[in-house]
């Protein structure tokens, strides 16, 4: 294992505080109070730069940079810290109206326009030649500027395109991967509909056709389209790095959500390791049945296995509602405190905002913001300013990790080919399913990292598979299992290759692993229920399977295979298997042994450690339920100072830091 990346921002004292920071929007006065708030706040670090292309590059050849210097000399001054963007993430109408062909060309055929953000091709040689110059301008300007904590690529990379840059280039990705028309032939499966390709040129990017597309060709533009993203990314950060060497790089990957806009493991060798550190953005979307607590868990337990396992930092979250959702939600008083200690809980190295002051103007001018409309005489300017002052108190925690004992499997490439139209049922995607087990471990007191199935597993007493749709073969979860290791797969996995071809014997890719056969598979329509022999009952989907070197351990009340849920002993190890999505997870995660470290703690009584490498821990317990909770820990409370003995309750709505014996 590689060493432990674990001061991700060094010139940074402490947790970082603070969030996105666009003095351009506002006269030079505001400026003033924003650095006098910030400081009565505790803010440490703000990111600056990410929307202002056009300021610094107002025209073609034209440079100015008056504004920025400013900006950056106000926060040196101030003793703010900056997360330097380098504003690409939004060419202004000039450069669009100068290169029209940076537009991005959407899968109706339509050339989108100016007028919003991220208006750009991510394959248009324009674009890629100016967000380079763009990035060595800005370091070679800013290296060595003492406000500069660390640099920002981009913002939130998403961006696809059809336009013909992208055909052209989706031919050369294509030619890498299967080697020849043949190769891409056999890949896509082109005897199917006469879909054989004879020549180059006739392969197009998925532009809107009459009916259903080739599914490989779907899947291959996704990986495509992430490849041309991360060298995007790649790009600048090398630009940088020519002039600003040793400062960490970053950019925010966006955990919100579904978030499979690009395969973000693809991204890991670029950036996790020395000078380089994983970011994320997580909004917590209302009206969710799991509820926020855990879906605040989820995407911090996410972005830690993005970074490898080495501390992050969370970059953007709401103090309150966010513009972009249609109709209004709020946040309850509070829960920006207990949100942000549940990631600094999970890893992140501090806690960051989408934004610091509320824009008057603009597109998101109703996005709750650190200093809200209504000013600092505002409970939510008071809470960020509690924020401030604790993650002050828990300086020391900077630079602990997270040891999670279980992890749940997530690949991009398997969500994306789940999601790929002509499914035997719209109701099997992967990222409910992995929210729902993430959830029920979560509800049990066990921290899972999200990771790759062909990581290196063995730290993990458990693995869970919810859904691996797509895999190749089974060797790296068989080494995890026969070295000692518990492995539970959900169904409807192991179906597909990396082609998305069906594997032949189902589930092909890990029927011999599991010990079983899947003869048939049963969708069970939205609200219905099976039965199982032992009381369980599944939904959603269902197969009619048969053991073929596994024991049954449950079996449909009413199919005719030999079995609905599997084990296997298997080396030091144990493979489960079931045939259906099990309704209540918790009496399965009892079967398969995973429990909390604590597993008297009641259900929403986040309880979650972080310990340095000599050994000092640091457990954060949050009360997110109604009632008083005991913290079994020793030690003493880092928020208040006060010992903490094990008989102490933790109110409805606390938060405590011990600092254990
Ligand atoms: C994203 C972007 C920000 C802002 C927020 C609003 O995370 O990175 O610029 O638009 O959403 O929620």
């Amino acid at each position: 294992m590689a060493p432990r990346n674990t001061d991700i921002i060094p010139t940074v004292e402490g947790l970082a505080f603070g969030g996105d920071y666009n003095p351009e929007q506002w006269p030079r006065e505001t400026w003033d109070e924003d650095l006098r708030l910030m400081r009565e706040a505790g803010v440490n670090l703000v990111s600056v730069n990410i929307f202002a292309w056009a300021g610094i590059n107002p025209g073609p050849g034209e440079w100015d940079f008056t504004q920025l210097d400013a900006i950056m000399d106000l926060l040196a001054a101030g003793g703010v810290q900056a997360d330097l963007a380098t504003s690409t993430a939004s060419p202004p109408p000039w450069f669009s109206q100068a290169h029209p062909e940076t537009l991005p060309v959407n899968p109706e055929g339509v050339r989108l326009n100016s007028g919003a953000r991220a208006e750009y091709c991510p394959h248009a040689p324009v674009y890629r030649a100016a967000v380079v110059d763009m990035a060595s301008r800005l370091a070679e300007r800013y290296a060595d500027h003492p406000a500069l904590a660390m640099w920002h690529v981009g913002n939130e990379y998403y961006r696809s395109c059809t336009c013909d840059f992208a055909a052209e280039a989706f031919r050369a990705w294509l030619t890498e991967r299967h080697g020849d028309l043949d190769g891409l032939n056999r890949a896509w499966g082109t005897t199917f509909w006469s879909q054989t390709y004879s020549d180059w040129s006739q392969v197009l990017p998925p532009r809107i056709c009459a009916e259903t597309p080739n599914p490989g060709l779907l899947l291959d533009f996704r990986r495509f389209s992430s490849d041309a993203l991360l060298a995007l990314f790649r790009s600048e950060a090398e630009a940088i790095e020519a002039h600003s060497p040793g400062k960490p790089i970053t950019t925010n990957f966006m955990v919100t959500g579904n978030f499979t806009g690009a395969d973000y493991h693809r991204w890991r060798e670029h950036t996790t390791g020395p000078n380089r550190l994983v970011a994320s953005d997580h909004y917590l979307l209302p009206d969710d049945p799991i509820g926020w607590p855990a879906q605040a868990a989820f995407g911090a337990d996410a972005t830690r296995g993005l970074a490898d396992g080495d501390p992050w930092l969370l970059m953007e979250q709401s103090t309150n509602s966010s513009a972009w959702r249609r109709g209004y939600f709020a946040k309850r008083p509070g829960d920006l405190l207990r949100h942000s200690l549940s990631y600094v809980a999970r890893g992140s190295e501090g806690a960051m905002f989408f934004q610091w002051r509320a824009s008057r103007y603009g597109a998101e001018r109703y996005h709750s913001a650190m200093l809200p409309h209504g000013g600092p005489d505002s409970r939510v300017f008071r809470e960020v300013k509690q924020l401030g002052a604790w993650l002050k108190l828990l300086g020391e925690v900077k630079g602990s990790t997270v040891d999670s004992r279980a992890a749940i499997l997530l690949d991009f490439n398997s969500c994306w080919a789940a999601d790929t139209p002509g499914q035997p049922s719209s109701d099997m995607t992967t990222y409910p399913e992995l929210r729902r087990w993430h959830a029920a471990l979560w509800r049990r007191g066990v921290t899972t990292d999200l990771v790759n199935p062909e990581w290196d597993l063995s730290r993990y007493t458990h693995v869970f598979a919810p859904h691996l749709y797509l895999l190749d073969d089974d060797a790296n979860l068989r080494a995890y299992v026969e070295r000692g290791g518990t492995l539970v797969v959900g169904p409807y996995s192991g179906i597909v290759d990396s082609n998305d071809h069906v594997h032949p014997g189902l589930p092909g890719a890990l029927g011999g692993l599991m010990g079983i056969r899947v003869e048939e598979f049963v969708p069970v329509p939205k609200g219905d229920k099976v039965a199982l022999d032992n009381g369980w009952e599944g939904e959603t989907w269902s197969e009619v399977t048969h053991a073929l070197d596994a024991e049954v351990v449950a079996d449909f009340k009413d199919y005719p295979g030999t079995g609905a849920v599997f084990r296997r002993r298997l080396g030091d190890g144990e493979v489960w298997y079931l045939a259906t999505r099990i309704t209540d997870l918790d009496p399965l995660l009892a079967a398969v042994g995973v429990t909390g470290e604590f597993p008297e703690a009641p259900e929403n009584l986040e309880l979650v450690r972080r310990s340095h490498e000599d050994g000092r821990s640091y457990l954060f317990a949050i009360n997110h339920s109604d009632a008083p909770a005991n913290v079994p820990a020793a030690g003493r409370d880092l928020l208040t100072g006060n010992p903490w003995a094990p008989t102490r309750p933790l109110e409805p709505g606390e938060c405590a830091v011990i600092r254990e014996d």
